[in-house]
Parts: structure tokens; sequence; C-alpha cells
């Protein structure tokens, strides 16, 4: 039995790291999308971005785009120069942050920046630990603690069934 302690801790621990370094797709606007009309400051201001995150951008294909361009381009809402162009034709684009700096968005076409079409991220680096330091965006929070829970009761149970019919097994010889 002590084995099958050792199994299941191990076992916990693993899904443990796995909870605390899930990355998260962030559907841009939530249930708004990407469309005019939506402060999309306000929408990131009291989010955090992390290193291996995706932002999802769901639009009307023909109207919008999602372009990256540099800072000054997405003050001025210019996307003449850009630094890329992840729109990949279907209205359906997800833009992997796999650097920590600013990525700047906007759309490109149909006047959508200048109708608020534009998104600042900052990606920082993976967060710490929970334990060892307080988490302050809920969403994320929330995210890691249901994904715990899953991912913590289905391997606990699975074992502890295992190591039931393991301890039969073993008085059976
Ligand atoms: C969006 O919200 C930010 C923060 O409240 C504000 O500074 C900015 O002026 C707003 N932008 C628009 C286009 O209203
Ligand atoms: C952005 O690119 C433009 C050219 O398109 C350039 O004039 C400007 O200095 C650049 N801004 C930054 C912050 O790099
Ligand atoms: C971006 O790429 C898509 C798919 O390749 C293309 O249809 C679209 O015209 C491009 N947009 C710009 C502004 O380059
Ligand atoms: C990040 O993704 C871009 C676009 O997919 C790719 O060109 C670049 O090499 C990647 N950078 C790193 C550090 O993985």
């Amino acid at each position: 039995m002590a084995r099958v302690a050792v199994l299941v801790a191990t076992v916990v621990l693993a899904f443990l790291t796995a909870a605390t370094v899930t990355a998260k797709k962030w559907t841009v606007g939530d249930n708004k999308f990407w469309n005019p009309n939506i402060n999309y400051t306000v929408w990131a201001q009291d989010k955090h971005f992390y290193l291996d995150d995706w932002l999802y951008f769901v639009y009307e294909r023909n109207q919008y785009n999602v372009i990256e361009v540099n800072e000054t381009n997405y003050i001025s809402c210019n996307p003449n120069n850009p630094i890329a162009n992840w729109s990949r034709g279907s209205g359906r684009d997800l833009v992997h942050l796999n650097v920590t700096r600013h990525y700047y968005l906007i759309s490109g076409n149909g006047g959508g920046c200048y109708g608020g079409m534009k998104l600042d991220v900052l990606v920082e680096k993976s967060p710490p630990p929970p334990a060892s330091s307080p988490v302050k965006n809920s969403a994320r929070s929330s995210l890691t603690v249901s994904g715990f829970a899953h991912q913590f009761v289905i391997p606990v149970a699975v074992f502890a069934a295992i190591g039931t019919m393991w301890d039969k097994v073993l008085r059976l010889w």
C-alpha cells in the first residue's frame, strides 16, 4: 500500500504542476468578440497575459482583420507597415503569444481601428506558482482551480480504485 501511496502522490504532484502552467486561450472581447465600439484597453486592463497564452479573434471576415503593427502605427491606426498579418481568411484567428513583449494588434480593414478595434497586450513571463505569491487575476485563478479540481479528483479516484484492487490481488497470493 505504501507504493500505491507514493504513486498517488506522484500523480497528484504531476497534475498540480500541469494545472499551474496551463496556457490560456483568451477570446478577445469575450462574447462581443472583435468588433467596433468596444474598448479593448478596458477589456485587457484587468487581465494578465502570460507567455504561451493565445488570443482568439472572432469577427466578420469580410469586414475586419487582425494585423500586428508597432506602437507608432498602433496609435495612428496605420496598417500599411505590418509586423505580422495574423488573418487567415476565416474570421477565426489565433495569435500565439510566444514572446514576452507588447503585441499591438489592430483591424486594418473597414475603419475598424478608428472604431476602437485595437488591442495592446503585454505578455509577461509565466506566473509564479500560486503557493508562493497571491494570484491577482480572478479569471486565471478560477481557471486554475477548476482545472485543478477535475484533474485532481479523477486520477485520485482512479488510483484509489487501482490501489484497492491491488490490495485484493496481493492478499490472494
Ligand atoms: C478606452 O478606455 C481607456 C481606459 O479607461 C481610456 O483611456 C481610453 O480613452 C478609452 N478609449 C476610447 C476610444 O474611448
Ligand atoms: C514604426 O514603424 C514606422 C514605419 O512604419 C516607423 O516610422 C516608426 O518609427 C516605428 N515606431 C516604433 C516605435 O518602432
Ligand atoms: C493576410 O493574409 C490573408 C491570408 O493569407 C490574406 O487573405 C489577406 O489579404 C492578408 N491581409 C493583409 C492586409 O496582408
Ligand atoms: C513565435 O511565433 C512566431 C510566429 O508564429 C515565429 O515566427 C517565431 O519564430 C516564434 N518565436 C519564438 C521565440 O518561438
